[in-house]
């Protein structure tokens, strides 16, 4: 009975997978378009020549032959052989030291409603907001989930103070770099501290492969690249990325790198764009355009390696701070936190409360390979661990709530679920928090 049960179970398994890749599909890929929405309603546009600069490694005649953009196709593919890029100098750090101060994880706690001191900005105050992330604008009944400070267990994070932040700013250049799950953190960014920058002294460029906000009186600079593979891909362009496959190269992240050399803090993040199924790798030294087909994991882990090379041989820690943010997790089956139920986030109201929760979205030999990269960079990269504390804001997700740009039919629209958003945040919400732990490390 036990076995007949597992093995019913396992043949399940393709199909639910296939069904949230099309499900990622849908909802991250369709909606980056006319993201350049948001900074319209910025204050002002600055600095077009910047912008003609960043797209010039776009498809453009010039660009170095090789370079892949949205065009890019195999000649052929075959399978990956389980090659590395060269040998990494990486060494791991035998001792185990003890992170900063072992006193508190401030990852470990639990959600407590608070309405007095939450939301930390209103969403329609914040000229930056974006209509994928602006839940109540779309219709979002309950605003509860505006709501919820984060406790960590046996101590308390840092109380957000947006002047506070600015001065610990002043005189650099914060860049988040990664997918739209760390666009919705940089726009929560945006959001908590533009209020205390008066109008006429913020400026920021409209949509690029570079999204950069200016704070003048500050001399600082808070700003987004699209780079959702991390290491040079064809979905590098922010507009138009939505490719029937994925190419890759696996030993390069100079694309994305070139600009991470004169910035003092990043953030990056990586993870959904490699649930989708195989990627293809394209070695910069092919020349017939053979492409290995590699798992999600085997690529991502290329993509990390090649990533932390940069990492070792070009971050000094007294002079550049680098995060990591875990995964985003997503809410796209509500029998795994009420079993029996058919749903996914849609129409829930309230955190999870069970402390154990972790969803299958969130894989696991992922995070172990994860945790094994940034160990070996230990000096060099902290790690913002918002996987668990996120698991259980089921109710943090846009669901319904937000514009959806392709038309929706009847049959769908009978059944909001089917066309449900699990994946991103509503804001003011979950990424705000992310923040937070971010400005309790700095
Ligand atoms: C750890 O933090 C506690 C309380 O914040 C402090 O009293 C203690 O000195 C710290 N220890 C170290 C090694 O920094
Ligand atoms: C905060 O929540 C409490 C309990 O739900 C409610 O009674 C109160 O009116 C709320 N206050 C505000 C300012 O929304
Ligand atoms: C949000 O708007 C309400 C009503 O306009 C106001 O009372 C509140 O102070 C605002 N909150 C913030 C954080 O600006
Ligand atoms: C925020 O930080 C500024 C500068 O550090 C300080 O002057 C101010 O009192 C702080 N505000 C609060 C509410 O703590
Ligand atoms: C502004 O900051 C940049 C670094 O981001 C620095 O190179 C420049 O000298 C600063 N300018 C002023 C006027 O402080
Ligand atoms: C594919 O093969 C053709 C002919 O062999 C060659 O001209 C072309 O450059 C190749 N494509 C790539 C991406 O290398
Ligand atoms: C993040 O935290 C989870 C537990 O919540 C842990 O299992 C995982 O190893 C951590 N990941 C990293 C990269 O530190």
């Amino acid at each position: 009975m036990i076995q007949r049960w597992h093995m019913k179970k396992k043949t399940q398994l393709p199909l639910v997978a296939i069904v949230f890749f099309l499900f990622v599909l849908c909802t991250i890929f369709y909606n980056e378009r006319r993201f350049q929405e948001i900074h319209r309603k910025g204050d002002h546009i600055g600095n077009r020549n910047h912008v003609k600069k960043t797209f010039a490694f776009q498809s453009t005649p010039d660009a170095p032959s090789g370079a892949l953009d949205r065009f890019s196709k195999c000649n052929s593919t075959v399978k990956y052989s389980g090659r590395k890029a060269g040998s990494s100098l990486l060494q791991s750090d035998e001792e185990e030291e003890e992170e900063m101060n072992d006193s508190c994880d401030v990852f470990s706690g639990s959600w407590v409603f608070d309405n007095v001191s939450l939301p930390l900005y209103n969403e329609s105050d914040c000229p930056y907001m974006s209509d994928q992330l602006a839940c109540h604008k779309h219709g979002r009944p309950d605003l509860m989930y505006q709501n919820w400070r984060w406790q960590p267990h046996g101590c308390n994070l840092k109380r957000w103070n947006a002047t506070e932040m600015w001065d610990k700013l002043r005189g650099k250049r914060l860049m988040f770099v990664g997918d739209s799950l760390n666009r919705g953190q940089w726009i929560s960014m945006l959001c908590l501290l533009e209020s205390v920058i008066p109008a006429g002294k913020k400026s920021i460029t409209p949509n690029a492969p570079l999204t950069i906000f200016r704070a003048e009186e500050y001399n600082a600079t808070v700003e987004f690249q699209w780079a959702p593979l991390m290491v040079e891909s064809n979905s590098d362009d922010p507009v138009n990325h939505r490719l029937d496959e994925r190419i890759m190269r696996p030993d390069s992240v100079l694309r994305h790198a070139s600009e991470w050399d004169h910035v003092d803090i990043l953030v990056f993040n990586s993870y959904l764009w490699w649930r989708q199924g195989p990627v293809k790798l394209l070695w910069s030294n092919e020349k017939n355009g053979v492409c290995e087909e590699a798992e999600s994991l085997d690529a991502m882990e290329l993509a990390m390696d090649e990533w932390a090379k940069w990492i070792e041989s070009n971050v000094d820690p007294l002079k550049k701070k680098v995060f990591f943010v875990t995964m985003s997790p997503t809410h796209l089956w509500s029998r795994e936190w009420e079993p029996g139920t058919e749903g996914n986030c849609y129409n829930e109201k309230t955190p999870i409360e069970d402390e154990r929760y972790w969803g299958s979205g969130s894989d696991l030999p992922t995070m172990r390979m994860v945790g094994n990269v940034v160990n070996r960079l230990k000096s060099k990269v902290s790690v913002l661990n918002i996987t668990q504390m996120s698991e259980y804001r089921k109710d943090g997700h846009p669901s319904i709530y937000r514009k959806f740009w392709e038309s929706r039919s009847a049959e769908q629209l009978a059944n909001p679920a089917s066309y449900s958003d699990c994946i991103h945040w509503c804001l003011p919400g979950v990424p705000d928090v992310w923040n937070q732990l971010l400005f309790h490390f700095l």
